[in-house]
Formats: structure tokens, C-alpha cells, sequence
């Protein structure tokens, strides 16, 4: 089956799928994007998504390049021509083409690209039995991270840091040494008492989805979710970390600058989030 993008309007070989060298996303990532995860060929959470997007754009003063509600059928239909069972749906929207100039442009159209992909569950449950290493990185991006915008490169610099040092993701830490979050997740530990802890998203990190799936999830599970701050150091003597994103879950991370967390395999809370996760966030898609 051949791959198929959405690109401004239309359906097209994902290999042939191209925009505009004058793109305002491509000259000055000047644009805003979602990852969701699919499940059993549903959205998992398009709601949420969509509200993010919709924040997204707004604080970005940029218009939605479509209603939303036809924008919901043109990924769940970019979804099922690409036959994703199991996978992750793209979507970004940029400011529009137009002559380079920093000033926004008049009566400019948004643009809109989705792409979906297929994963193979199997991928992340290998992932999930081993864990992952972080490293911390000072933070060096700027105050809006809050906004999901394209503009990536000190996440893709920090990424890179880890892969360089046998590591999978990096943690932003702050001035006062605490975490932040991961270059494409929101960091979490378990504590002692079995409490989970994780900043509080109003400032200075992106208020993840699948972040606020797992408090609904944790509830369930009867476990107590603190939002507040919680240092390195906090961190490298945690019961458990883990990490949480649509393209992870809930991902167990079992070392933290090159030191163990715990006994350096991944914790039993972090294990039943990620599955109850499925349990509550994929199964109410049936
Ligand atoms: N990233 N923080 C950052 C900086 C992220 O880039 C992401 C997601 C998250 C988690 O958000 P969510 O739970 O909504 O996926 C937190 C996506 C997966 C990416 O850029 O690929």
C-alpha cells in the first residue's frame, strides 16, 4: 500500500508530498504542529489535540487552515487510506507562503500538512521491558514552550546529546535545578510513598496529552499525582522515573546521567500506568 500524505487540499503520494521553498515554517518555524497516537485505527484523544491546536494557534495569532471539524475527517481519513492500525498521525499547520519578510503576511493562507505512519506496538513494549537512559541538559530554549511549535532545534541538539552519550532522551533542567521536561516528553518520578510527581504545566513546559490522560489513568489506579517541582537529584534517588508522550506513553526511564534509578530496571507503577493507559485511554476508542 502506497504511503499518503494531506498537503494543502489534497491527497498525494507521500513521496511526491512537497510545499513551498517560501513557506514561513520552513524559513522561520513559523508554525505549530500535533503527534497523536492510533490506536487500533482510531485517534487516541483527537479532542485534546485539537484543543492544543486550537491554543496553539491562538497564541500565535494564526488562523485554523480548515474547520475543525472537517480537519478531524481529513486525518481520520489520511489514517484509514494509509491502512494505520497502530501508529501516529502528523499534523502541522504553518503561517503560509509568502515573500520573506518577519512581519506576518496579509491575507496569507495557512498551511496544512498530516502524514500517519505505522508502529508496530511490539516497537514500544521491547522499549517499555528495558527502559530508557536520560541525561540532563540546562535548559537553553525559550519562555514559550508552552505553545507546540516547529521550532525544535535545541530539542533536536539536546536528542542528540543523549544519543552521543548511549542515552534515548534528554531532560531540560532549570536555573534552580529542577526538571523540566524532555526534548519530546513530560518527565515524572515516583516517589518513596508511591506518589507521582510532575511539574506543573502552566509555565514552562508543554502540558502534554498523554500527561493528562495518565492523571485520569492514575486515578483509577487509586494512586496520588503531585504537581510540583522535583530536582535531579530528587530524581536520581526517585522509587522510579519515566517519561510520557504520545509516541511513548508512559516510558520507563531506568537511568538518569549514567547513575541507576532504583535497582536500573523498569518500576512496577510506571508498568501499570502504561498499561492501564491502554486499558482506559485505547479501549473506550472500541
Ligand atoms: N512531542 N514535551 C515536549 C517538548 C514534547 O515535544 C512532547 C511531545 C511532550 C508530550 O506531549 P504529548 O503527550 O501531547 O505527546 C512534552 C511529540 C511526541 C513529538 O514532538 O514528536
Amino acid at each position: 500500500m502506497p504511503r499518503i500524505a494531506y498537503v494543502n487540499g489534497r491527497y498525494v503520494q507521500h513521496a511526491d508530498a512537497c510545499v513551498h521553498i517560501e513557506d514561513r515554517g520552513y524559513q522561520f518555524a513559523d508554525g505549530v504542529y500535533e503527534v497523536c497516537e492510533v490506536a487500533r485505527g482510531y485517534i487516541v484523544d483527537a479532542k485534546r489535540h485539537l484543543d492544543r491546536l486550537a491554543r496553539s494557534l491562538s497564541e500565535l495569532q494564526m488562523a485554523w487552515p480548515m474547520h475543525r471539524s472537517t480537519l478531524e475527517i481529513v486525518m481520520a481519513e489520511l489514517v484509514r487510506r494509509n491502512g494505520v492500525k497502530n501508529g501516529l498521525v502528523y499534523l502541522q499547520v504553518t503561517r503560509g507562503v509568502a515573500s520573506r519578510d518577519f512581519l506576518f503576511p496579509a491575507d496569507t493562507k495557512p498551511s496544512l500538512v498530516i502524514t500517519a505512519k505505522k508502529i508496530a506496538p511490539a516497537i514500544n513494549a521491547k522499549k517499555a521491558e528495558s527502559g530508557i537512559k536520560v541525561i540532563t541538559v540546562p535548559e537553553n530554549r525559550w519562555d514559550r514552550v508552552d505553545i507546540k511549535t516547529v521550532g525544535l532545534l535545541p530539542n533536536v541538539l539536546a536528542k542528540e546529546k543523549a544519543k552521543a552519550a548511549g542515552a534515548q532522551e534528554a531532560w531540560f533542567v532549570d536555573e534552580a535545578g529542577n526538571v523540566k521536561e524532555g526534548g519530546s516528553s513530560n518527565a515524572w518520578i515516583v516517589t518513596k510513598d508511591g506518589v507521582l510527581v510532575t511539574r506543573p504545566a502552566e509555565h514552562g513546559i508543554l502540558r502534554g496529552i498523554t500527561r493528562t490522560t495518565l492523571f485520569e489513568v492514575a486515578s483509577e489506579l487509586g494512586l496520588k499525582i503531585e504537581e510540583r517541582g522535583f530536582s535531579v537529584a530528587e530524581a536520581k534517588a526517585a522509587r522510579e522515573a519515566f517519561i510520557s508522550s504520545a509516541t511513548t506513553i508512559a516510558m520507563p526511564v531506568v537511568a538518569i546521567d549514567g547513575a541507576p534509578v532504583a535497582n536500573g530496571h523498569p518500576g512496577s507503577v510506571v508498568l501499570s500506568l502504561r498499561e492501564a493507559f491502554f486499558d482506559i485511554a485505547e479501549k473506550r476508542l472500541a
